[in-house]
């Protein structure tokens, strides 16, 4: 069989390093001046997951062996049980003789068995894997705009400014790893107004919580995955209510790219220029703390005017769209079915 179906703790060393290899052989085909991934803390990648998600890995190899694709699945659990991610590549040289198409038939079979109806994938817009998604049925459900902070292009005199200029009644505080437990009921209600200010549209795989303790499961798995957390808060005084956070996560297995994540403020605390220090913060605590960065990447969605404003002030540059697609379970199924 040149299709197998595991769970990634099965994965022996060799299927980890061809897995690295393929990623690498796509990103330098398809988006030469993305950082390459390295084999640092991979499987902890692959294997940690949410405590109600599951994750299933497809290898594709050939005659010979070598392995030519491989699909990952998550299924959520929770509040999102029935929903599902897809990550799939293709080794260039092996493009256009099925295997995106075998591995999408196993990874939507999978889905069915496992009780999941809806799959998502995320897509880079100048990619082939647009024209693979629309063949096979996938609609296109939310467009974001992809902003890149090159490290070499920061003004960090300004961003040192912007950091230090703070609303009169508020601090800002640093964490590394976490958020401290006594932060965690007051960031976590901050969390909760995430919708109506999002930095991202959907990340698939870092789903902060509003509610402390998922939160608190939220940040084990990011670091049992070898993602390093850097936040801050902003916190009101006198209480030291946490009224803002803003997130970021720089991943072992691509250590000189930092994905900045949520930012949001509380309404009642919006319009005194917090989201801007907070974010400035961030920046000036990583220089320190991840000398090995490159660049910055976020993400947002065309209507988040405010947060786009904050970005380009800090000097994040738009460079590409990504595309969330979406697909029925049963009617990807049936498609692969119909056109085999
Ligand atoms: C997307 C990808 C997995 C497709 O792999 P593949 O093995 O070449 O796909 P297949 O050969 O199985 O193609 C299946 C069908 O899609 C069509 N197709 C594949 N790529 C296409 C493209 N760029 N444009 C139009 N149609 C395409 C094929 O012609 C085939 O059609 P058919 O059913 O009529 O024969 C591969 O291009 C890839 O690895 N891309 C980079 C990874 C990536 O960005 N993934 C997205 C994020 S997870």
């Amino acid at each position: 069989m040149p299709l197998k179906q595991l769970v990634p703790s099965e994965m022996t060393a060799d299927d980890i390093r061809d897995w690295c290899s393929v990623l690498n052989d796509m990103t330098a085909a398809d988006m030469p001046a993305e950082p390459r991934w390295r084999t640092d803390r991979l499987r902890d990648y692959l294997v940690g997951t949410l405590p109600d998600d599951r994750r299933f890995a497809f290898l594709y190899r050939d005659d010979d062996g070598d392995l030519i694709g491989h699909a990952s699945l998550i299924m959520f659990g929770g509040d999102q049980a029935g929903t599902g991610v897809v990550e799939m590549s293709t080794r260039p040289s092996a493009r256009g003789h099925g295997v995106g198409k075998a591995l999408l038939r196993a990874v939507a079979a999978c889905a069915k068995a496992e009780g999941c109806r809806t799959l998502s994938v995320e897509v880079i817009a100048t990619t082939p894997a647009v024209g693979f998604y629309d063949r096979v049925g996938f609609k296109r459900a939310v467009v974001e705009q992809r902003h890149l902070l090159r490290w070499a292009d920061v003004d960090w005199e300004k961003i040192e400014q912007a950091a230090g200029r703070l609303a009169a009644g508020y601090r800002l505080e640093y964490h590394a790893g976490g958020v401290p437990e006594r932060l965690l009921d007051t960031y976590a209600g901050v969390k909760a107004n995430l919708r109506a200010n999002a930095d991202v549209a959907v990340v698939p795989e870092w789903r902060g919580s509003a509610q402390a303790d998922r939160l608190r499961d939220s940040l084990a798995t990011l670091e049992r995955r070898g993602m390093r957390s850097h936040i801050v808060v902003a916190l009101a005084e006198p209480f030291g209510h946490v009224v803002g956070l803003t997130e970021l996560v720089v991943a072992a297995q691509r250590p000189t790219r930092a994905d900045q994540y949520d930012t949001v403020v509380d309404p009642a605390h919006r319009s005194y220029g917090l989201a801007m220090s907070m974010k400035a913060r961030l920046l000036t605590e990583l220089r320190r703390a991840e000398p090995q960065l490159t660049d910055v990447q976020t993400w947002t969605i065309e209507t988040a005017d405010d947060v786009r404003w904050i970005n380009s002030e800090l000097g994040f540059v738009h460079d590409v769209d990504w595309y969330d697609y979406e697909a029925d379970v049963d009617k990807l199924i049936e498609r692969i079915e119909r056109d085999a």
